[in-house]
């Protein structure tokens, strides 16, 4: 009996010495995976979901599994999930069939494709209305099937999908139910035109095809998982169009304006954007018109928004116009631009008589386009397309083409009598930043390679200052750095003219566009901060915590897209002092397998 009891005894013993053990053991190794020093910081290995692990693919960026991606549509929060709409080629890597692809993501970073949420709408019926664009001498007859195919073969009765936004319907103004998500989107085709002369023809003589953009709603009740078309589009008719110019009038944005009780649209309108008011979202009246200054007829303005802001650590609103321009951008092509004032329930009123001719640019690079916010978030984040239409054909990426920007918080500073906005990584991007690099007050002349580092998805952010003594002539980043330290990307600060730039000449990538992007700065402050993210395939800049942004595409040494791993800190012509480095891995967000 004694020895049964002592043997009971030892077991309950020995069992729970295992269990102290085992619990010990694993967070021990926890621990050390987490901070175990090696002496290199590599990469952290996940398994990549094989779709996304192309070499060109960036990891931490959104693009579709194997479509064409543009612009970002109808961004919005609902229900703890984010949902981010997209213009998108359901049929290939090339842009066409336009519809709205859909992603999903509980924090803004980790995406999961979805089916196509809004797709170009087909058998469509046939168009016959008459009107007296701002071309014609008097009404011509739009007759005719619609056809997506341009000059190309019959008509297909077919209509794209473009650009819009969407809103949360929480009073149910629309009448299609409380809480109904509502899609706006510009419904875009070509059609005949025919005038009224019978004699030759019974439709009247053919004049040739001509595009029609119109304003459409489909909604949708499971939360943004399927859409219904309205019965009743168009909501704003071509005919209605205030410049009389159906064929550019486009990618409607909506937003509550809380100080008149009232929804406000904004439309680009060829060289202006048009504002309509609503109460209900159904029935929109015309307002007012923005009318371009700058560069007036250079491409046609796109993607419009106006967002309702608060100037940072005081009361005064603000409403922000931002505009996406075709041509005529600081690095070419393409690009976005913003203007502050305020809105009188009507009108954008500009903050001064010059605001409109003097727009700031949102970026400096050549890769940042038709960015928009979410709706129905307290903060204001803005997702953009990352790429130009100057060259988007060019870049050779597949299955896929195509990818967003970070989601970038927007806050509005007082900056003397200006307003401006300061742009940072959306704060939820910190959970995949993994060890961190880190050295502290460095003097450096000549270039260091950071030897402890290697890897293509990363951030990294220096705080260079010097003396006038022994002042460089250049300071910054060395990024993408081959193994033999031929190939690079130099992100840096050019101290004699005060500008920042991202130069590609030396990255072994051959291409036809800017070789060198930059932004010019005002102050001659002695110093300057530096944050890249870098990605397989492209950089975004943040210069001085946001001040201003550069956002490059990238295809370094393409004979060797994988090499490329090395960073180094740079001052040329003088020493700098670096108060702060460090590079930080950045995770692939392609690791949730099904
Ligand atoms: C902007 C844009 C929009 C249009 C969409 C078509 O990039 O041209 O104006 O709605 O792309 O894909």
């Amino acid at each position: 009996m004694k020895a049964t009891k002592w043997l009971i005894g030892m077991s309950v013993l020995i069992v729970l010495a295992l269990i102290v053990f085992s619990f010990l053991h694993n967070t021990s190794t926890k621990y050390l995976s987490k901070h175990r020093s090696t002496g290199k910081v590599a990469q952290t290995q996940s398994v990549i979901d094989p779709n996304y692990a192309q070499p060109y693919r960036d990891q931490y960026h959104y693009s579709a599994k194997k479509t064409w991606l543009n612009d970002p549509n109808g961004l919005i929060y609902s229900n703890g999930t984010y949902h981010m709409f997209y213009q998108t080629n359901p049929q290939g890597n090339t842009w066409g069939n336009m519809s709205w692809g859909h992603a999903e993501s509980s924090d803004l970073i980790h995406w999961k494709e979805q089916p196509v949420a809004i797709p170009q709408r087909e058998e469509t019926p046939w168009v016959d209305f008459w009107m007296q664009t701002s071309h014609d001498s008097k009404p011509v007859h739009y007759y005719g099937l619609p056809t997506t195919n341009g000059d190309a073969g019959n008509p297909n009765g077919k209509r794209f999908v473009f650009s819009g936004s969407i809103i949360k319907d929480t009073k149910n103004a629309a009448g299609l139910g409380k809480n109904t998500l509502i899609a706006f989107y510009t419904s875009a085709y070509s059609v005949a035109v025919r005038d009224d002369d019978y004699s030759k023809d019974s439709m009247g003589n053919f004049l040739g095809l001509r595009d029609v953009q119109e304003q459409c709603i489909a909604y949708s009740k499971d939360d943004g998982k399927t859409f219904i078309p309205y019965k009743k589009n168009p909501v704003i008719a071509a005919q209605a169009v205030p410049t009389r110019d159906p064929a550019n009038f486009r990618d409607p944005k909506i937003v509550y304006d809380e100080a008149h009780k009232q929804w406000v649209m904004i439309l680009a309108a060829g060289q202006e954007a048009d504002i309509y008011t609503s109460a209900d979202l159904i029935h929109w009246t015309y307002r007012s018109a923005i009318i371009r200054e700058h560069d007036v007829g250079n491409g046609a303005w796109e993607c419009p928004e106006l967002i309702p802001m608060t100037i940072e650590g005081t009361k005064e609103k603000k409403w922000v116009f931002s505009i996406s321009v075709q041509k005529g951008a600081p690095a070419g092509g393409s690009g976005m631009q913003y203007f502050v004032g305020t809105f009188n329930g009507k009108e954008f009123v500009p903050d001064t008589a010059q605001t409109l001719s003097h727009p700031k640019w949102l970026d400096y690079g050549e890769d940042l386009y038709a960015g928009v916010t979410f709706s129905n978030m307290k903060r204001t984040v803005m997702l953009s397309w990352m790429s130009n239409w100057d060259y988007v054909g060019e870049q050779k990426t597949s299955p896929w083409k195509g990818e967003m920007s970070l989601p970038r918080e927007l806050t509005l500073v007082r900056a003397g009598k200006d307003a401006v906005l300061i742009q940072r990584p959306a704060r939820e991007l910190a959970q995949l930043i993994q060890n961190p690099f880190k050295m502290s007050d460095l003097k450096l002349s000549g270039t260091k390679a950071i030897k402890q580092f290697s890897g293509r998805q990363y951030k990294a952010e220096a705080q260079f200052s010097w003396n006038a003594k022994n002042r460089p002539d250049q300071v910054g980043l060395r990024l993408r750095v081959s193994q033999d330290h031929s190939k690079y990307i130099t992100a840096g600060y050019d101290v004699r003219n005060h500008s920042v730039s991202i130069d590609q000449s030396n990255s072994g990538g051959k291409s036809n566009r800017n070789q060198k992007t930059n932004v010019q700065l005002n102050e001659k402050a002695g110093r300057i901060k530096l944050t890249a993210y870098v990605d397989s395939s492209s950089i975004e800049l943040f210069v001085n915590d946001g001040e201003k942004t550069l956002t490059q595409i990238i295809y370094p040494n393409p004979d060797q897209p994988l090499d490329s791993k090395g960073i180094a800190l740079f001052s040329t012509g003088g020493t700098a002092q670096i108060s702060q480095f460090e590079v930080d891995p950045i995770a692939s967000i392609w690791n949730n397998l099904d």
